[in-house]
């Protein structure tokens, strides 16, 4: 494969980190999840972020942390749901790595992130907050090298279907 990384991109509650759980034990590949980076680095939740320093930074902050992350190779990356809205990080991302999309249904979306305090821009009424943004981004993802709906299919499965893309 030329391109050394995979990407996870999608919107919240499409499975990126489960995903990437299993795909980089399969692989033997380290997995880094962006938002975990982030909250690390900022010593703080999300959602505190959000709060206390502002969507702006927190923006400012991914497009770092998401093109240190594919700097190096044999990483398998989930990133958060909005880190596609910057043209710098689509870029990065296809120069990098191999795209891939995970997409579900509002309906199952709607019920994995009901439950989640650190998702900040799905709090209040959650099932309307997500038809909303799921609207507006309704074509964010189109840019991947391949789009997978993890509604109706296992964990194993669709990193069963990543690897026999890349042949790996
Ligand atoms: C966001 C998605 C979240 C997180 C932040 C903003 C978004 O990540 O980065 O709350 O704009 O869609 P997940 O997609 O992992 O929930």
């Amino acid at each position: 494969m030329e391109k050394h990384n995979i990407v996870l991109i999608g919107f919240m509650g499409t499975g990126k980190s489960t995903v990437g759980h299993a795909l980089a034990s399969r692989l033997g590949w380290r997995f880094i999840n962006t938002d975990d980076v982030i909250e690390e680095q900022q010593g703080m939740s999300i959602s505190d972020m959000f709060a206390k320093l502002g969507e702006p930074v927190f923006r400012q902050v991914e497009c770092d942390v998401i093109r240190k992350s594919l700097e190096g190779m044999n990483c398998i990356i989930a990133t958060g749901g909005g880190a596609v809205l910057a043209e710098q990080n689509r870029a990065v991302m296809k120069e990098k790595g191999y795209v891939v999309a995970l997409t579900a249904d509002a309906d199952t979306i709607i019920e994995r992130v009901s439950q989640d305090q650190n998702r900040p821009l799905v709090q209040g009424d959650v099932a309307e907050r997500v038809h909303t943004l799921l609207e507006a981004r309704k074509h964010a993802y189109d840019f991947a090298d391949r789009k997978i709906d993890t509604s109706k299919l296992s964990v194993q499965e669709i990193a069963e279907m990543i690897t026999a893309d890349l042949q790996l």
